[in-house]
């Protein structure tokens, strides 16, 4: 199997993008693999802090080795969102293989020396660093009804991700161009800023770009986005909101037996993966 940066490098060189998609439970993951099976893509599992305590790391390295021996697929696992050194080590030691240090909240340089100390934890030990510039807001799950604007000074500024990728060489960066986590009530997300893509883009041609909050963005602007350089889109409130709803409808009439309900949740995050892969053009990558 070819590893996570041979995939980056041909997906920056044919502009596609590789979909992580979230999980907390293990219906989720064999709907994602399931599809990128179907597919043949390549796919990133990911868990973000709070879901991988609930999962648990070396399960979900467990897990992520057996379906890979299974079906012979690149499937990936990447910590999001890591916000210590401690616990970022931790995912590492683990066998993650990739790992998200997430220090925007930080003044940049602050950010850039936790950022440095983690990428020299994880090279030597093969695993990928994805860094963050600029404020990706609000959180995976929560729905607005009201409409949400963006802070233009919580961009990423492109001479920040300079001055970022220069000094620490993270392999990948985090960007903010307009999304967030989570989705309007109506579904659909402002248009990303594709103008901002292009500065940073500019200034930082050889590190990966990465989408944060790929819930509810529109799909003209995901297109645009991969065209101008984002390799890598994080999914998970579409993927919560369709396993909730796939399970909430299949109770109504009383089942109780897990291995009976539990597909119709699957089913529904399957729906979701299949049109992020398809709209990502990674199928047939893998
Ligand atoms: P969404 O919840 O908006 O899909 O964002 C997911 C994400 O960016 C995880 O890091």
């Amino acid at each position: 199997m070819k590893n996570l940066k041979y995939y980056f490098i041909q997906a920056q060189k044919e502009k596609w993008s590789i979909g992580q998609f979230n999980f907390s439970d293990l219906t989720q993951v064999k709907g994602i693999v399931a599809v990128a099976e179907k597919l043949k893509s390549p796919v990133i599992l990911g868990t973000s802090e709070g879901e991988s305590k609930w999962f648990g790391l070396e399960e979900a390295v467990a897990i992520r080795n057996v379906l890979r021996k299974k079906t012979g697929l690149p499937i990936f696992l990447n910590l999001d969102h890591g916000k210590t050194f401690d616990y970022v080590k931790q995912a590492i030691d683990a066998g993650y293989d990739m790992v998200h240090f997430d220090g925007s909240k930080l003044p940049l340089l602050e950010n850039i020396e936790k950022t440095k100390e983690v990428i020299k934890y994880a090279k030597w030990r093969g695993v990928l660093v994805e860094g963050e510039v600029g404020k990706i807001g609000t959180e995976s799950s929560k729905i607005y009804t009201e409409k949400f604007e963006i802070n233009e000074t919580d961009l990423t500024n492109p001479s920040d991700a300079e001055i970022f990728i220069k000094d620490t060489k993270s392999d990948l960066l985090a960007i903010g161009i307009g999304n967030f986590h989570g989705t309007q009530a109506t579904g659909e997300n402002p248009n990303l800023k594709i103008d901002v893509l292009k500065r940073i883009r500019e200034v930082v041609k050889n590190t990966g770009l990465v989408l944060h909050g790929g819930s509810g963005t529109p799909e003209e602007s995901v297109r645009q986005a991969i065209e101008n350089g984002i390799i890598k889109i994080n999914i998970n409130t579409e993927l919560r909101i369709a396993f909730t709803e796939g399970l909430k409808n299949r109770l109504v009439d009383g089942e109780i037996v897990p291995y009976k309900y539990l597909p119709a949740a699957q089913a529904e995050v399957e729906k979701v993966v299949e049109r992020k892969i398809v709209l990502f053009k990674s199928a047939f990558k893998a």
